[in-house]
């Protein structure tokens, strides 16, 4: 008994260190407050896909933010351009996709830094921030296929 109820601690206490992890996240996602930010006008966005925008907004803010700013409006002092109300971001895939994996100027490479999931998740937040409105979800696999 005395041993059952020691694993059961331990499992417990394993849990809640796990679930702690979310909180580097900021924590579990409310659905309908991102069903509110991010389904306006006609656009229905899938449980999944606002998880993912979610994702990509805060793995943004971690990676992106630094130069682009929490507003995608870009640093002069960095060399950094908006990304808001930008085509490049909105209509194109593959060279966007290439463009952070390599890096560009003194943007740095992100092809090791960062997971294919997390570039998909950052691409899709990006694409559809600010304007930018496009509509589009960018997966793991086509990140993965231009490293
Ligand atoms: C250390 C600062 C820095 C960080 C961090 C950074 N960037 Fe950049 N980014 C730049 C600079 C500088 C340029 C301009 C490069 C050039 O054209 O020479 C740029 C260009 C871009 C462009 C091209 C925009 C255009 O209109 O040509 C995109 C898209 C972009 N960055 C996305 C990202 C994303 C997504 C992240 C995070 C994964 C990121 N950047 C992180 C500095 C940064």
């Amino acid at each position: 008994m005395i041993i059952r109820s020691a694993i059961v601690a331990a499992v417990l206490t394993s849990v809640v260190l796990a679930s702690g992890c979310d909180d580097m996240l900021g924590g579990e996602p409310d659905l309908k407050a991102l069903s509110e930010q991010w389904n306006t006008g006609d656009k229905q966005w899938s449980d999944e896909n606002l998880l993912r925008l979610d994702r990509g907004q805060k793995f943004y803010k971690r990676t992106c933010a630094a130069c682009h700013m929490g507003t995608g409006e870009g640093q002069v002092s960095v060399g950094a351009p908006a990304l808001k109300e930008n085509a490049f971001v909105s209509e194109e895939v593959d060279p966007l996709i290439k463009l952070v994996l390599e890096g560009k100027g003194t943007m740095p490479a992100f092809s090791h830094s960062v997971t294919g999931l997390e570039l998909a998740d950052i691409l899709t937040y990006i694409s559809n921030a600010w304007g930018n409105d496009s509509g589009m979800t960018f997966s793991m696999e086509q990140v993965d296929q231009l490293r």
